[in-house]
């Protein structure tokens, strides 16, 4: 199957009340490790690509010729997406010329108004080549990629109008941050959250920030109208664990733990059974 765009198989989460999994991905292993996850476990995936990420891998372009190999190579048959996971304005017009088959413009930092001519255009772009696109109201709260915004509930009205521009799926802050959660997190918001699936339509909602929320208030989100849940910190926890403790056990004296092969198997390893995990929880196991 080729990469599609993330409409269908969000749309069809919506309607089945469950959520697809948006997987940042950082590298090579991430790749496969989370293409194999959502592969065993038959769940469509959104593979989220940060432009620090993207410029990790040397580009965009880079990014999205290999994923795309990657894809083949592996012989994936599950729905994938390859997504720009809060994109600058520049940024997402760059992955739609890149490859990519969907784009988030994160244009919350802006004033609202700016934010919506920057949204319409980019969805103007993005859908005259197919390609899916999400935008933001209200900051997410925390720190991604070194840039830290405090958390907002988003206004039910901006979210309203965004919706109505067209855009396929829309992130809304409720509370939720990325990175860790503090010990003395209040929660997700459900008030405000229903007043703003009462106010978009019937539009789909993105939840940031999914490493760490308790899987019942991920459940009852995807009740509420939510149907794409992102997880960035979770893998990266899994895989610095699992990859400590190959070291920690001493592998290496055998002297072949110098191998990066053998280094990252036990991290990628552990990311994939994440993967499975997440797709169990959120709904989306066997829905490809
Ligand atoms: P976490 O790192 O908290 O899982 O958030 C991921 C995210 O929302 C990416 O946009």
């Amino acid at each position: 199957m080729v990469m599609v765009s993330a409409t269908e198989m969000i749309n069809k989460a919506h309607e089945g009340h469950y959520a697809v999994p948006a997987f940042n991905i950082n590298d090579l292993e991430w790749i496969k490790a989370v293409l194999a996850g959502c592969q065993q476990a038959e769940s469509p995936v959104i593979l989220g690509v940060s432009e620090g990420a993207g410029k990790y891998m040397t580009g965009f372009k880079t990014v999205a010729d290999m994923v795309r190999d990657v894809h083949d190579a592996m012989g994936i048959t599950v729905p994938v997406a390859l997504h720009l996971d809060h994109g600058t304005f520049e940024g997402a017009k760059a992955c739609i010329e890149a490859g990519f088959t969907s784009v988030m413009f994160d244009g919350s930092h802006y004033g609202f108004e700016e934010n919506l001519e920057k949204s319409k255009e980019i969805i103007a772009l993005a859908h005259s080549k197919g390609i899916s696109v999400e935008c933001e109201v209200g900051g997410i709260g925390g720190t991604e990629d070194g840039v830290t915004s405090a958390g907002e509930l988003a206004d039910p009205k901006e979210c309203a109008t965004i919706a109505a521009l067209g855009v396929d799926f829309l992130a809304a802050g409720i509370g939720n941050i990325h990175g860790i959660y503090p010990a003395n997190w209040q929660g997700l918001n459900f008030e405000r959250l229903q007043e703003i699936q009462d106010a978009v339509n019937g539009k789909p909602l993105v939840l940031h920030g999914g490493s760490g929320i308790p899987f019942e208030q991920v459940h009852k989100a995807i009740t509420m109208g939510v149907s794409k849940v992102n997880v960035n910190t979770e893998l990266q926890l899994v895989f610095a664990k699992a990859t400590r403790e190959y070291i920690e056990a001493g592998k290496d004296k055998e002297g072949k733990g110098y191998d990066p092969r053998k280094l990252l198997k036990p991290g990628a390893d552990a990311i994939t059974a994440q993967c499975v995990t997440m797709c169990e929880a959120f709904g989306s196991k066997g829905k490809a």
